[in-house]
């Protein structure tokens, strides 16, 4: 096969039952770092989607039919594509969604670990065999795909969320419909364009571009779609969840997160700060899982803050193409937001000690910040910022820091720092979350359980415990054996 170009990668049309195909009405897409148009690609509404839903349906029995080898080998050939267009796609991720190049390349691998992971696990969707008290019987336990899935992406890693729903999906044995976001739908395109060239039926995967509303609608309220897997925020999550109701479908959601992140006295303040960083920083403060509220020991509040503040001053801030470390956001309303936060917390006695507003590049740019003197009342602590905004709390002893934790509906990730072993085993169990990283501020991996408890959503995705989420259990109940 030619490689790819990143023009050639670029496709402005949706893909629906193997075929490229357009709508009278296009939604364009913009570079946030410029304001320029990339592209447009297709408006859907309810009627396409539910052409999308019919195919991904007509093509389920055979998929669902292919062995678990073939399955693999589709996944593991699609895998090698993507990892051999890092390059184009990582440039295509950047233009629309404005992140660093060099974070769009890591995306395009950790997405791709997805492809790989679920490639491998495709062949170990095991049953059982379970004795039963009367001689006469046995059971056994067969998995069985859940059906059509539609899943529902976001503008934030719109790469690597994909392909962590496509992969376990498909290697289950099911087929999908899915509705990226209308900032960046092209990434997802440009993965399904790599997915046919690997030689994956048509109809497995059907990608729908245009109104969230509608598209959303559809795929809830069709009884065809048996599962629907979403990543986003809580309202919206909430909204399919109901919307989801009278057809009675499998859920997962992978929703937002209000991650601390606590530095006892006894952390090794350099890999604290180490840590913060890329935790608060990575993607401009845009990921669910991102440290929201710091927690600093008194004892050492001084100290970390100075530091923070240090690292933070020399971040560059630019165009994602360039050698950058901090990009746009998405949009300006995500400006406003942190800028928001950021004002209330002053009003309330926050001081800013770098940074604070809106960056001299233009009004989807905003300015690394560190605010100290940040309490329980300011807004920087109670709503997901989603910017790169590090508000640091001081605390005074672990139960405190515990109740303040989890004083949240949200449940996601959580972080502490302590050289103290037991400690470390108590807190970690204390956190009310999903996930918690133990003196270290990343956390991802194709390998871990990715997901959240309270309103931060359920379901979770990756490890050998996220293909379950597109499978059914099935007993079969064996008589008259004597
Ligand atoms: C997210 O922000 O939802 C995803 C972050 C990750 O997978 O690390």
């Amino acid at each position: 096969m030619t490689h790819l170009s990143r023009a050639q990668l670029q496709q402005d049309l949706c893909y629906i039952n193997g075929q490229w195909t357009g709508a009278e009405q296009t939604i364009p897409v913009h570079n946030p770092a410029t304001g320029e148009q990339i592209t447009s690609v297709p408006l859907l509404k309810e009627v396409e989607t539910r052409l999308a839903i019919e195919a991904a349906h007509a093509a389920g029995e055979a998929w669902a039919a292919t062995s678990p080898k073939q399955r693999a080998g589709l996944l593991r050939r699609w895998f090698d594509l993507i990892i051999e267009h890092t390059e184009e796609l990582a440039q295509l991720l950047t233009e629309e969604m404005g992140k660093p190049i060099a974070e769009a390349r890591s995306e395009i691998a950790y997405g791709a670990a997805y492809v790989e992971w679920f490639a491998e696990e495709a062949k170990r969707i095991n049953g059982d065999l379970i004795p039963d008290g009367q001689a006469s019987r046995i059971f056994t336990v067969v998995k069985q795909p859940v059906g059509v899935v539609a899943a529902i992406t976001p503008w934030n890693f719109p790469s690597a969320m994909l392909a962590r729903k496509l992969a376990p999906a498909l290697a289950a044995g099911c087929t999908v419909v899915a509705k990226p976001a209308e900032q960046t739908p092209l990434s997802a395109l440009a993965l399904a364009k790599l997915a046919e060239i690997a030689g994956l039926p048509a109809g497995v995967i059907n990608i729908v571009t245009g109104d969230p509303v509608a598209i959303g609608r559809e795929l809830c309220s069709n009884a065809l779609v048996r599962k629907i897997t979403f990543t986003g925020s809580t309202n919206v999550g909430k909204l399919l969840i109901r919307q989801s109701a009278d057809t009675v479908k499998r859920l997962s959601m992978e929703l937002g997160g209000n991650a601390p992140f606590i530095v006892f006295d006894d952390a090794d303040l350099e890999l604290a700060v180490t840590g913060a960083m890329n935790s608060k920083f990575r993607n401009a403060g845009q990921t669910c899982v991102c440290a929201n509220r710091l927690y600093v020991h008194a004892s050492v509040y001084n100290q970390f803050v100075e530091k923070l503040t240090d690292r933070v001053r020399k971040l560059r801030v630019g165009n994602g193409a360039e050698d950058v470390d901090i990009g746009p956001l998405i949009d300006s309303r995500a400006v406003a937001k942190a800028a928001s936060h950021v004002r209330d917390a002053v009003a309330k006695g926050a001081t800013v000690l770098v940074g604070g507003g809106v960056h001299s590049l233009g009004e989807n740019f905003f300015e690394p910040t560190v605010i100290r003197d940040v309490t329980a009342q300011m807004l920087v602590t109670q709503e997901e910022t989603f910017g790169p905004v590090a508000p640091v709390v001081r605390f005074e002893d672990e139960a405190d820091v515990i109740r303040q934790a989890n004083a949240t509906e949200f449940g996601l990730a959580g972080y502490f720092y302590s050289s103290n072993h037991a400690r470390a085993w108590r807190v970690a169990r204390a956190l009310e979350c999903g996930m918690v990283g133990i003196n270290t501020g990343l956390i991802s991996s194709e390998v871990m359980p990715f997901g959240g408890i309270k309103q931060s959503g359920f379901g979770r995705e990756g490890s050998h415990y996220g293909i379950d989420d597109y499978l059914i259990i099935k007993s079969l109940c064996h008589g008259d054996l004597n």
